[in-house]
């Protein structure tokens, strides 16, 4: 392979060390296919001899038999790899390359340039010291230039080098490079960047990569590489607050008890103060165990097991802080989230959400505005698609120790997962706490809903039937209460279409608002359970999430899935409101089981099939399982039937 070769042929060990003990440079590289992205790249791993030999003939055989430069190496084809990609002239995800010099390693994220691949690029710039944002010296700034920068500002890179690159087709011109850094200096004011270095390039022809090229006399700035190898790295994570995320609360024996985790930020010193979050103990540190021994002293990056000088109460997913600086801790916040899947986001549903310690969940309780990658202009929006930007207010179920991301990018970050699918949708980066959450105390009663429900001699529920429009859920919620009511029970029916007449009068029919319709019908049902009644919900709630969401808010018990299963071909046929001809003829958008989802309960605790049996049979069926499990043996004079 390279220089370096000779030291692994004479002195493996030796080449070992030297590697382990140069600092590591991460960073990305933005721009498109067009821009020289590549061949970029693939100059810097070529020039800099670090290419294995066996790569190297292959990319000379591919250079000619391709032609797409003469005669000479095709730089491009070394980074874009797989041919696939190559014939269609695009880089799909994150390719992380590792390389190094005598001086320094590095990992460079390579993601492709488009609009909808935000989210890998958020995935490459999150880790990443440095943007490299290149510029095809001929076109000057582009739209992608500004998404690429917009997105590196969001994920916190501090350093940003302006490559202004085929300076050999502008012909070396000093006030190309002048002009473009002017307008992007104007352009990133507001984007919180410490430091732009403009360097003029031709990746192509190699000026200013590893060395000063003759061709730029009047440019006395560093090469790429010397840039590179120089900039300032590390200490940007050591030089922050000191934060141990507790992975584990290690005890072996009753004499030991260390907490352990891979220290996010900042160092520690055995005898310093700490603090930890959110339970606000204090405590001094006794040792820092490792694996290779005590040490006196860790730094951030660094797994350790920590012993303190007293016996405080630490669980997983806490974080330990030094005592005079530590993090915030809430349980709402205003974030940034980037949306990663298909599914849209959508406020009000449930979520969980994985910070530096913890997974918590929780809901974005507002979406404030969306943000235009390309513009930066704010637009009111109901969800977040795919790649898309928004400001939110994010609610958790408890809460939890945190830093504001420009502060800390371990402890300032989440992701947010799906509950049903367990996959990753979104990430976000958290911009400050909403202090409301401190403020409004839960109002303890004195008559509370047992002594509620005891009055009323009855155990307090929610039936929620679920089901598509015309499957009958109105028309047995019905005949139920009705049983209930002559057997003396205090009930209520919540309908969809009652509610959506008064309280949810605002709300439609897109998925946003179905969301909306069911959290709020949850909270109101929760409250007259709360008050000690039996409730009947008869709404379609079409998503599982919600349902379950709704079911999570209640207590063991309380919540008792009806699904009422009619074919569509059954209720379109039956159609009593006349609404599925009229969403068939295309008259009635988003209709479910038609144009907008319905997803069926996989355990119901009731399953009424309503086109083998009639109304009646479906409610004695529910009024048996009322009886079976307890719900209706509350009072003894109950006759009625
Ligand atoms: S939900 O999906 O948000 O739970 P909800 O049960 O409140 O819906 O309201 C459904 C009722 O609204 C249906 O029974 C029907 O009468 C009426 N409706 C009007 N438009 C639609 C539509 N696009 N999809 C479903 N129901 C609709």
């Amino acid at each position: 392979m390279s220089h370096q070769s000779d030291l692994i042929a004479e002195d493996i060990s030796a080449y070992l060390k030297a590697q382990e003990e140069k600092s590591m440079l991460r960073f990305i590289t933005c721009g498109s296919v067009d821009d020289g992205k590549s061949t970029l790249i693939g100059r810097l791993l070529y020039d800099s001899k670090l290419i294995f030999e066996d790569q190297l003939s292959a990319l000379e055989a591919d250079s000619k038999r391709l032609g797409t430069q003469g005669q000479e190496i095709d730089f491009a084809l070394l980074v874009d790899g797989l041919a696939a990609e190559r014939e269609q002239g695009i880089t799909i995800d994150v390719a992380y390359r590792f390389f190094s010099t005598d001086k320094r390693k590095f990992i460079v994220a390579d993601t492709p340039g488009h609009e909808q691949y935000t989210r890998n690029m958020a995935t490459g710039a999150s880790t990443a010291d440095v943007a490299i944002m290149l510029i095809d010296a001929r076109k000057g700034m582009l739209t992608q230039t500004r998404r690429h920068s917009f997105i590196c500002s969001l994920l916190g890179i501090k350093r940003i080098v302006l490559a202004v690159n085929k300076m050999d087709l502008v012909d070396y011109n000093q006030q190309v490079l002048v002009d473009v850094e002017a307008e992007y200096r104007e352009f990133a004011k507001d984007f919180g960047f410490t430091e732009i270095t403009s360097i003029p390039l031709s990746a192509l022809k190699g000026d200013n990569i590893l060395e000063a090229s003759e061709n730029t006399p009047w440019y006395t700035g560093p090469s790429l590489l010397h840039y590179l190898e120089t900039v300032p790295v590390g200490n940007v994570r050591q030089a922050a607050d000191f934060r141990l995320p507790v992975q584990w609360v290690n005890r072996p024996n009753l004499d030991f008890r260390g907490f352990s985790g891979t220290i996010a930020s900042g160092t520690i010193k055995v005898g310093d103060p700490i603090k930890v979050l959110p339970s606000a103990q204090e405590s001094t540190v006794k040792s820092i165990v490792t694996y290779d021994g005590d040490l006196d002293e860790a730094v951030a990056g660094e797994a350790i097991t920590l012993t303190l000088a007293d016996e405080i109460d630490i669980s997983r997913g806490d974080i330990i802080a030094g005592k005079d600086n530590p993090p915030e801790v809430a349980d709402q916040f205003e974030a940034k989230i980037i949306w990663m899947h298909d599914e849209p986001m959508l406020p009000g549903r449930p979520y969980l959400f994985k910070t530096a310690g913890k997974t918590i969940p929780g809901l974005v309780t507002d979406l404030k505005h969306k943000v235009n990658v390309n513009t930066m202009e704010h637009t009111a929006a109901k969800n977040l698609a795919l790649n898309e930007i928004g400001i939110c207010n994010i609610g958790l179920d408890s809460r939890i120790a945190f830093d504001a991301y420009r502060d800390n990018r371990e402890t300032g970050a989440f992701i947010i997962i799906d509950r049903i699918s367990n996959t990753t949708v979104g990430v976000g980066m958290i911009d400050y706490a909403l202090r409301r959450s401190s403020n409004i105390h839960w109002q303890a009663l004195d008559v509370d809903k047992i002594a509620r429900a005891e009055m009323k001699h009855q155990r307090p529920a929610i039936l929620w039937f679920t089901g598509l429009s015309g499957s009958g859920k109105s028309t047995i919620a019905n005949i139920v209460e009705k049983r209930l009511f002559a057997r003396g029970r205090h009930t209520y029916i919540l309908d969809g279409d009652n509610v959506r007449h008064g309280l949810n009068q605002d709300l439609g029919f897109t998925d946003a608002d179905r969301v909306e319709n069911i959290r709020r019908v949850g909270e109101v049902a929760k409250l007259m359970v709360d008050s000690g009644l039996m409730v009947m919900t008869s709404f379609i709630s079409p998503f599982r999430a919600e349902r379950r969401m709704v079911h999570d808010l209640m207590e063991d018990g309380e919540f008792v899935e009806v699904y009422v299963d009619t074919p569509f071909d059954v209720c379109a046929e039956r159609d009593p409101k006349g609404l599925y001809k009229k969403a068939l003829a295309g008259e009635i958008k988003n209709f479910t089981g038609y144009d907008s989802p319905y997803e069926p309960p996989e355990r119901a605790d009731i399953h009424v099939s309503t086109d083998k049996l009639s109304a009646d049979q479906c409610a004695d069926m529910i009024i048996n399982y009322l009886e079976e499990n307890g719900y209706l043996n509350a009072r003894s004079n109950d006759n009625a039937g």
